[in-house]
């Protein structure tokens, strides 16, 4: 894998995240329109509802709530309407910006919105009741600093459920197979593939028995549960029914438990 210092890839993450906000790309409907914001989320539960049962957002009426990598705020508003102490930030002005125009045209409010780094979080110590994370950290050119800060943020009993990619999932295996098989570099990991060809560079993934390590050496972290989702996007959704087929069978021998493209993390801060 090219070595890249932290800066550059930092600057690159901005960059890519700044120009086209996450989950916007196909949205047809006029920018900050209702219509656009509606489209946004129609596509992102049609295509991901598991986030509901993750996220569980209606437990958490009351609680203070800090969501890291707020996107284009789709999540965001739900922990808003279920009546949580909301606090948001992300990397970029474009996804803030985001957020506060929808947060205007629905006439809803959060407690803090912020330009800001989860590598550096801009709150005091023990400070959150549960701190949120759908596919982001991984982003981050230090995902380890941003696991730390949430851990610092949040208060001795308090919980964090954050979502990663799966190395060994099938959709990172499909994406090996067109970035490295299919290009002639059958040589290059999946690692590498990740890391250049999905989303910003120095994406990573992560498998379960990594995170468990991870987070078993944290003497802050107590209850902490690593599992996978098989998504929309392991089945190969979009492409024809053929590939979906092949997926399928792939399936009948890897079970479907452990192989899927969403790395779920949930654990408790130490009393
Ligand atoms: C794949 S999008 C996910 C956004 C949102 N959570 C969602 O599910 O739609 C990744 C987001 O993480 C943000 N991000 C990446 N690294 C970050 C960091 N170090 N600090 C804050 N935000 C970061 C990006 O700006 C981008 O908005």
């Amino acid at each position: 894998m090219e070595k890249h210092n932290q800066s550059y890839l930092k600057s690159e993450l901005k960059d890519f995240w700044n120009k086209q906000t996450c989950g916007t790309a196909s949205i047809t409907n006029e920018k900050f329109t209702k219509e656009y914001f509606e489209e946004i989320e129609k596509l992102r539960y049609d295509l991901q509802p598991e986030i509901f049962n993750f996220a569980q957002f209606t437990r958490y009426h009351g609680k203070r709530i800090l969501e890291v990598g707020v996107g284009a705020g789709t999540d965001f508003i739900q922990w808003i309407r279920a009546g949580a102490e909301c606090h948001g930030i992300d990397l970029t002005p474009e996804s803030i910006e985001h957020v506060k125009k929808r947060l205007e045209l629905y006439n809803l409010n959060a407690e803090s919105l912020l330009v800001a780094d989860a590598e550096e979080l801009p709150f005091i110590d023990d400070y959150f009741d549960h701190v949120y994370s759908w596919g982001v950290i991984h982003h981050s050119p230090n995902t380890l600093k941003a696991l730390d800060e949430i851990i610092r943020v949040l208060k001795p009993g308090g919980s964090a459920k954050i979502m990663i990619y799966n190395r060994h999932s099938l959709l990172a295996f499909f994406f090996w197979i067109k970035h490295a098989l299919l290009k002639l570099k059958p040589w290059k990991s999946i690692a590498w593939v990740l890391w250049n060809h999905m989303e910003s560079l120095g994406t990573k993934g992560y498998t379960i028995k990594e995170f468990e390590t991870i987070l078993s050496q944290k003497t802050q972290v107590q209850k902490f549960n690593v599992s996978t989702i098989y998504t929309y996007y392991d089945k190969l959704g979009r492409f024809p029914k053929i590939f979906q087929i092949v997926s399928k069978m792939i399936t009948c021998f890897t079970g479907r438990e452990k192989i899927g493209w969403f790395l779920t993390i949930e654990f408790q801060k130490t009393t």
